[in-house]
């Protein structure tokens, strides 16, 4: 986010525009926090992961009269254009302003990846690296000790995280929150593993998957002879330094918002397709479900 935030103050700085960063999200504008942003306020911030604007949840700004209040704090502000950095519910946040007259562009910040209109959002990169690196490390031990493990990542509703992380780090078993499992499937699954010659078996579950982690866990202690271990990931996924990938897409994409608005257009949100910056209306953005790539969940099977 810092480096989407060092693009979008830059290329509008270049063209002439002023830029104010808004601290805490929705709740900064009510509190008020506008800050000027220079040339060099966005300097040295792209190896570093968050927000130097910082976040907040915002109860206040649900509801039309907050909203109105909001709108009326930017305008005082002279802010004359937004780009929002978020998921669903902030650019949703940012469809309503757009409603009310204030002209918004939207940049993918979801680390699930739910987000209708972009391939990849911002972050999401760094996350299954940091995921990767967990299952390379856990792979280490398991094997030594011939363990399953169950390895919990974030995905409130949807599996993209545990899915491409499993198909890139060579686990076993992806559980998402699309797809059904079937335990017996996967304790079967497991033992014929470990007949073949396997010294490890990696589940990888997005917390919001109908089987929860714990009940996977009891499931084999009770019905499996391989011994199995637990590891919850958290909130170590959404931080660190961006990757290489993160920080290109970042830019792209920033750099993107502001030429948008430039152009007179907005109530879009910047995203990736294949190769190319793409702009989908913030209604889509926010009401289209973004399909899970039944693809991958069929390659974990065959190739692992
Ligand atoms: O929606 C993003 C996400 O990271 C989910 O994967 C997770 O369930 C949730 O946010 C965690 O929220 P918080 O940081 O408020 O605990």
């Amino acid at each position: 986010m810092n480096t989407a935030i060092r693009a979008v103050t830059r290329t509008a700085l270049q063209n002439g525009l002023e830029v104010t960063g808004i601290e805490q999200g929705y709740q900064g504008i009510f509190d008020k926090r506008f800050l000027e942003l220079g040339p060099r306020d966005v300097g040295g911030v792209m190896q570093r992961g968050g927000t130097f604007l910082y976040t907040a949840r915002c109860a206040r700004f649900l509801n039309p009269v907050g909203r109105a209040e909001a709108l009326e704090n930017l305008r005082a502000a002279g802010i004359e254009a937004l780009v929002i950095i978020g998921g669903n519910g902030s650019l949703t946040g940012g469809l309503e302003l757009q409603r009310l007259g204030m002209p918004v562009v939207g940049l993918p910040g979801s680390i699930d990846n739910d987000l209708y209109g972009t391939d990849v959002a911002i972050g999401v990169d760094t996350c299954l690296n940091t995921i990767l690196h967990a299952i390379d490390n856990i792979k280490d031990t398991a094997s030594s000790h011939r363990r399953a493990f169950i390895l919990e990542v974030m995905g409130r509703n949807s599996g993209y995280l545990a899915l491409m992380s499993a198909l890139s780090g060579g686990a076993e078993v992806a559980i998402i929150p699309e797809i059904p499992t079937d335990m017996e499937e996967v304790n079967r699954k497991l033992l014929a593993a470990f007949e073949r010659g396997k010294s490890h078996f990696i589940i990888v579950v997005a917390e919001g998957a109908q089987l929860k982690t714990p009940v996977i866990y009891q499931y084999l202690c009770k019905n499996s002879s391989v011994e199995a271990r637990v590891t919850i990931l958290g909130h170590i996924q959404r931080g660190g330094a961006p990757s290489a990938f993160d920080r290109i897409l970042a830019t792209r994409l920033g750099y993107a918002a502001v030429q948008t608005v430039l152009e007179g257009k907005s109530g879009v949100m910047m995203g990736l397709s294949g190769n190319s910056v793409v702009a989908t209306p913030l209604e889509e953005v926010i009401s289209r479900p973004k399909p899970v790539d039944l693809v991958s969940f069929e390659m974990i099977k065959l190739l692992s």
